[in-house]
């Protein structure tokens, strides 16, 4: 397994975390080349750390796509930047692994998507709660049918972001719906994950309330049924007071044929069956996990593995869930996820 090169673009916050991942956990297999961040403090920083030199140091992507060849790119900045970043990196012959959202727009993601599909470039999308033990858990349940059918799903997100910048940066506070953008994606493309189909129509309602810290929207409720006749049920708050389900705790309970699963904080799986005492065990350990099983799988992708199961092809239609939400919260009307892809 040849060390896989790698041109970073972001070095702090999320992408901070990518690079102690990369460096750490994922040392032997990936070696930052390259790095860029419009901050010149946390570039010299960075740099310095990683033992990079003044012409590996970049603040502007255009300029280090076209200076430094790695065997791929790293996005990590937020979502604005993302789909003109990889296409250039993409343009540059490099493929790309991208923090989600995709991009800010439909139309901004679905142009990422076809230069991918034009360069013929491996380009994976980060979905990393696919990858805890008690989401896979109830995955194997569902796919080995041992409680049957499944009907609906219901999940819940909750954090207290009352506080202005609590959610980590002004700009998460300041956008237009960032519960869907920067938020429900992950929840979103977790009920595709567990339903095992795709959203034939969504529809939903968002809101702000009195004491809300973000410009916009903190609060929704939004309804989906799946291609394989499952349905969705889904609570986002940013704005939680009271009982939370914060990253990495979100609750998800799935209703089946023989019996009802709940999942929230820790690997813990709850099964409940009528009139039965309830089964509760330890989700079996995952060697990859998060961010580092995605990683771990992309670089595998280049070295010619299977493709990433979150590529841009498939997590598009994630992305175009968080568009209809957007669109169904406006004007009231069941959104078809057909038409947007
Ligand atoms: N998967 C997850 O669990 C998770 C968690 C948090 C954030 N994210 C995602 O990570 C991305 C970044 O979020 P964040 O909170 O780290 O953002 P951030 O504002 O901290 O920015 C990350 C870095 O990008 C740099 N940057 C900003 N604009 C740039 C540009 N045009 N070119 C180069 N560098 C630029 C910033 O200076 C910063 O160092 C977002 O897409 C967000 O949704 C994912």
């Amino acid at each position: 397994m040849a060390v896989k090169t790698c041109l970073m673009i972001g070095a702090s916050g999320m992408a901070g975390g990518w690079i102690e991942r990369m460096t750490q956990q994922l040392g032997d297999r990936i070696q930052i080349v390259g790095l860029v961040d419009v901050n010149e403090e946390v570039l010299s920083a960075q740099g310095a750390k990683l033992g990079l030199v003044a012409d590996q140091l970049f603040a502007d992507y255009r300029e280090a796509c076209a200076k430094v060849q790695a065997d791929f790119c790293g996005i990590a900045t937020p979502p604005q930047f993302h789909s003109p970043q990889a296409i250039t990196a993409l343009e540059a012959g490099m493929p790309v692994i991208c923090e989600k959202p995709i991009a800010d727009t439909l139309e901004a993601a679905k142009a990422m998507a076809a230069k991918a599909e034009e360069t013929g470039l491996p380009c994976a999308i980060i979905q990393n709660y696919r990858y805890a033990p008690n989401k896979q858990e109830v995955v194997r349940i569902r796919e080995e049918g041992r409680l049957g059918r499944l009907q609906h799903i219901f999940g819940r997100y909750a954090c207290d972001y009352r506080q202005y910048k609590s959610w980590g940066k002004e700009w998460r506070h300041d956008m237009d719906f960032s519960l869907l953008f920067e938020g429900s994606v992950h929840h979103f493309d977790m009920m595709r994950f567990l339903a095992g189909g795709d959203c034939e129509v969504l529809q939903g309602f968002g809101w702000n309330p009195a004491w809300s810290s973000f410009k916009h929207y903190s609060s929704g409720f939004y309804l989906m049924r799946m291609d394989n006749g499952v349905h969705t049920a889904y609570e986002g708050n940013s704005s939680a007071a009271g009982i939370t389900s914060c990253w990495h705790r979100e609750y998800y309970r799935l209703e089946f044929e023989e019996g009802t699963v709940e999942i929230g904080a820790g690997d813990e799986v709850r099964i409940y069956r009528v009139e039965q005492e309830v089964e509760v065990y330890a989700a079996p350990t995952m060697e990859w996990a998060g961010h580092d099983y995605l990683f771990k799988e992309f670089v595998d992708w280049l070295e010619g593995g299977k493709a990433s199961a979150t590529r841009i092809e498939d997590n598009l239609q994630s992305f175009a869930l968080v568009i209809a939400a957007m669109e169904t919260t406006m004007d009231g009307q069941p959104k078809r996820i057909a038409d947007y892809l």
